[in-house]
């Protein structure tokens, strides 16, 4: 596909877009502004020192990189890198792939040692993202907006499982570029869940790539990519899928098992958090992004109520700590009307008894699902992650969720950064829940497993909420183990120990995640490019909750 041009007046930062105000939004057109930090970046910027602004906005703007095969970090530090970020660069741009000459993502993993290749020659949208923030970061955003233009042309393909159609705006879970050596031909097969196992399409896809798509816009200057019909028809329709009216009753939306980063039957269908915060950051990123014409402002009109009614919900609803949980413990079931305390009926008896244990004191968390008489007290670390850096969380939420993970860090992360979801299930609880998954068994894979990827989201997790210190602590275990384990997509048992049952080696996004963390560690004002502020206008009415009187 041919790639648009720039003209100079679109380039600018997208700053003024994350300091976005919900009636702003409504009424009036988005100016265009010079580069000026927010005050997240400028505090941020203050945590790394040894660099002047200068060399901050020279790394960030657009061709600035002269080095081809010198990542940056590199070139800024004042201190010998770790050796494991030259091989890890070196594993990242073996995993590229092409297509008809240009890099357009990476493959999941790339494992020759392993028989089973399943799908893993692909490239994932959900796997790509830390390759593309690493690339961003490293002065390199051209793979990246081919993946996104890739990508953007899979989602006008007509989709079907069986005789059944599949909504337009759905995202691929992964393609695979095919290349025919007699021909000289490249041809892409793609997979919309008729393939995946299981069948379900990836809900995450679209959400992600729209989040992606703000972070090459913030991180060029580039406006002209997100602001082609094509990608504003691309961002409007995923929104369709999901600003639709049906019979909810809940802002979230509905899900079945396996639609994400979790892609089998794991008990997270209903309303998973995961989702639930991708959803609210990519309708934040998506307003950023829409341009105020006629079919535009429509779909700005439907986000900004959806985000009131989302943030309210979540904040409340998902929302626990030591207080609510006690609320919780004491309620009463069986409340008709309106003035229900107990909305969503949830019986008591259901809590699980670890969950008195784990709750401190002082932090909380959003839980893993509610919905009715059901909630999943189960912690999953991207949504609680992604909650923090899609602001979806208040301030004070952000803080008591890092306080969580120092509070329970040998359970959280243990050895190997970190836990994908705790605890794990097992027993009889496992058979009635994975369906007997003997790739889900307890303290494995998506079962309480340690997913070395999620240590970029941890990473700026901390950053955003000023606690830098955590994720050095999660890096320096990473940097004991991975890169003599060649790279594992996930790690077993209680602490993480074991490198995983089945765990594909060199498994790109590991790679990816750590240099995303190292990057952005050396560097934080790069989290601009996947963070966005706090909204004043959707603060809640909160109680304040014992973990933050005491
Ligand atoms: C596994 C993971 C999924 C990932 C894929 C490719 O299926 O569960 O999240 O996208 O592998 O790495």
């Amino acid at each position: 596909m041919e790639c648009p041009k720039e003209p100079l007046e679109s380039q600018c930062s997208l700053s003024e877009m994350d300091d976005f105000d919900l009636t702003r939004a409504l009424d009036k057109p988005r100016l265009k502004i010079e580069r000026k930090r927010s005050f997240d970046e400028r505090s941020m910027s203050e945590l790394s020192t040894g660099y002047s602004r200068h060399d901050l906005d020279m790394a960030h703007s657009p061709g600035s990189r002269s080095f081809v095969d010198t990542p940056l970090s590199y070139v800024r530090n004042s201190f010998e890198p770790h050796p494991m970020v030259a091989e890890a660069w070196e594993a990242l741009r073996r995993s590229m792939v092409f297509f008809r000459g240009q890099p357009v993502g990476t493959i999941a993993a790339y494992d020759h040692a392993s028989e089973e290749v399943l799908n893993y020659d692909q490239v994932f949208v959900r796997d790509f993202v830390p390759s593309a923030l690493a690339f961003l970061m490293n002065g390199e955003p051209d793979i990246v907006k081919n993946f996104l233009l890739k990508t953007l042309q899979l989602q006008g393909w007509e989709k079907r499982v069986d005789r059944f159609k599949l909504g337009e705006g759905v995202m691929p879970a992964s393609f695979k570029v095919l290349h025919d050596p007699v021909r000289k031909t490249d041809t892409i097969v793609a997979d919309f869940g008729e393939s995946a196992i299981g069948r379900v399409a990836p809900v995450d896809s679209g959400f992600w790539w729209i989040i992606l798509l703000r972070a090459y816009t913030k991180s060029t200057g580039d406006l002209t990519l997100s602001e082609t019909p094509e990608c504003q028809r691309g961002i409007r329709l995923i929104l369709s899928l999901c600003l639709s009216e049906g019979f909810d009753t809940f802002p979230t939306l509905l899900c079945a098992d396996g639609c994400s980063m979790v892609d089998r039957r794991m008990g997270v269908y209903g309303y998973p958090i995961e989702i639930q915060a991708l959803f609210f950051m990519a309708l934040r990123s998506a307003l950023s992004m829409l341009k105020h014409d006629e079919e535009g402002r429509e779909f700005i009109e439907k986000i900004v109520k959806r985000l009131h009614a989302l943030s309210f919900h979540m904040r409340n609803y998902f929302w626990l700590d030591f207080q609510q949980l006690n609320d919780i413990y004491r309620y009463k079931t069986e409340e008709y009307s309106h003035t229900a305390v107990n909305k969503f009926n949830v019986m008591p008896d259901s809590i699980p008894d670890w969950v008195f244990d784990f709750m401190p004191l002082r932090g909380g968390y959003f839980v893993g699902n509610v919905s009715p008489a059901r909630m999943d007290f189960r912690w999953f670390s991207l949504g609680n992650c992604v909650a923090i850096l899609s602001s979806l969380a208040t301030p004070d939420q952000s803080m008591a969720i890092m306080d969580l993970l120092e509070h329970r860090w040998e359970e959280l992360v243990g050895e190997m950064p970190l836990k994908i979801c705790y605890p794990c299930i097992e027993s009889h609880e496992w058979r009635i829940v994975t369906g007997c998954d003997p790739k889900n068994t307890r303290w494995s894979y998506h079962n309480g497993g340690s997913w070395p990827v999620l240590l970029w989201m941890l990473t700026a997790a901390c950053i955003k909420t000023g606690r830098p210190q955590i994720a050095r602590r999660a890096i320096d275990l990473i940097e004991s183990r991975l890169h003599r384990d060649c790279w594992p997509e996930y790690y077993d048992g209680k602490l993480g120990r074991y490198v995983g049952k089945q765990a594909r080696k060199y498994q790109t996004w590991s790679i990816a995640g750590y240099l995303v963390a190292k990057m952005m560690l050396e560097d934080p004002s790069h989290i601009g490019m996947i963070s966005l502020e706090e909204d004043k206008q959707m603060k809640p009415v909160l109680r304040r909750s014992a973990s933050w009187t005491c």
